[in-house]
C-alpha cells in the first residue's frame, strides 16, 4: 500500500496547496507523503510564502528537516487546509483518528481549517465506526485506570473493551509495560468493539464530558474531501 499512500498524499498537496496559504500537516505514514511534497513543491519554488503547522512532534521534525516554514495556532488561529490521515472511514466520512497518537493536535488544528483533507488508502474504508479500528481516547495520566472505566461503563460504549496503549505512542498494538504518552503528556486509552458503535455522535457527547478525558479520535462533520488510494496506484476522491 506505500505506493498508494503515497499517491494519495501527493495528490491532496497537488490539489489543494496553493501559494501564500496556512496548511496542517497531519500525523502518521500517509500525511508524511504529503509533508514530502510540499517540502519538495517549496524546493523548487512551485510554492511560496508558506506556513504549515504541524500536528505533532514526529511532523514537525520531519518538516523541520525539509526546512518547511512552521509556526502555531498561537500566531495564526485559521488555516486555509489542513491534510492528514485516518484509521477509519466511513460513508458519511466520519472518522476514527489517533492510530499514531497525534488526535488532539490533529483535532485543534483541523477544527479550524477551511478544508480538512483526508488522505487514506482503501483498507481505512468501512460501513461503520468500530469493528475495524479500536477507538482512541486520550486521558490524563491522574487515576488513569479509574478513568478507563468510566469510559468502558458507557451505555453508549457498551461492550467495547479499553485497553491502555503501552510501549511506543505512535503504535495502535500495545507491546510495552509502561503506558505510552502522548506529545501533549497524557495516556491513551484504546476502545476495541466487537461491532459497529450505533450512534457514533452520541458515544462522542457522552466520551466527551468525562473528566479526566481529553479529547477522543471520533472526528465527525469535520473532513471536506478524501482522498482514497488503491493498490494499483489509481486515486478516488470522496465526499
Ligand atoms: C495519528 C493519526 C493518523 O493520521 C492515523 O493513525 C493514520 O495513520 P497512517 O496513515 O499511518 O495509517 O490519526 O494520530
Amino acid at each position: 500500500m506505500e505506493e498508494a499512500k503515497k499517491a494519495a498524499g501527493y495528490k491532496a498537496v497537488d490539489d489543494h496547496v496553493r501559494s501564500g496559504m496556512v496548511v496542517g500537516l497531519g500525523t502518521g505514514s500517509t500525511a508524511y507523503y504529503a509533508v514530502e511534497r510540499v517540502g519538495q513543491k517549496l524546493k523548487s519554488g512551485e510554492l511560496k510564502d508558506l506556513v504549515c503547522i504541524p500536528t505533532s512532534e514526529k511532523t514537525k521534525k520531519q518538516a523541520l528537516d525539509l526546512g518547511i516554514p512552521l509556526c502555531t495556532l498561537n500566531e495564526k488561529s485559521k488555516l486555509d487546509v489542513a491534510i492528514d490521515g485516518a484509521d477509519a472511514v466511513d460513508p458519511k466520512l466520519c472518522l476514527i483518528k489517533g492510530g499514531g497518537g497525534a488526535l488532539l493536535r490533529e483535532k485543534m488544528v483541523e477544527v479550524v481549517s477551511d478544508k480538512f483533507v483526508v488522505i487514506v488508502d482503501s483498507s481505512k474504508l468501512c460501513k461503520g465506526l468500530g469493528p475495524s479500528f479500536p477507538l482512541p481516547v486520550e486521558i490524563t495520566p491522574f487515576c488513569h485506570l479509574h478513568t478507563m472505566n468510566v469510559v468502558a461503563s458507557l451505555a453508549e460504549v457498551e461492550g467495547c473493551k479499553p485497553v491502555l496503549r503501552t510501549g511506543d505512542c505512535s503504535n495502535n498494538k500495545p507491546d510495552g509495560e509502561e503506558p505510552a504518552v502522548t506529545d501533549n503528556g497524557n495516556y491513551i486509552v484504546d476502545l476495541h468493539f466487537s461491532k459497529e458503535i450505533a450512534d457514533a455522535t452520541k458515544a462522542a457527547q457522552a466520551i466527551k464530558k468525562i473528566v479526566g478525558v481529553v479529547d477522543h479520535g471520533i472526528f465527525e462533520g469535520m473532513a471536506y474531501q478524501c482522498i482514497v488510494a488503491f493498490p494499483d496506484g489509481s486515486c478516488r476522491v470522496a465526499g
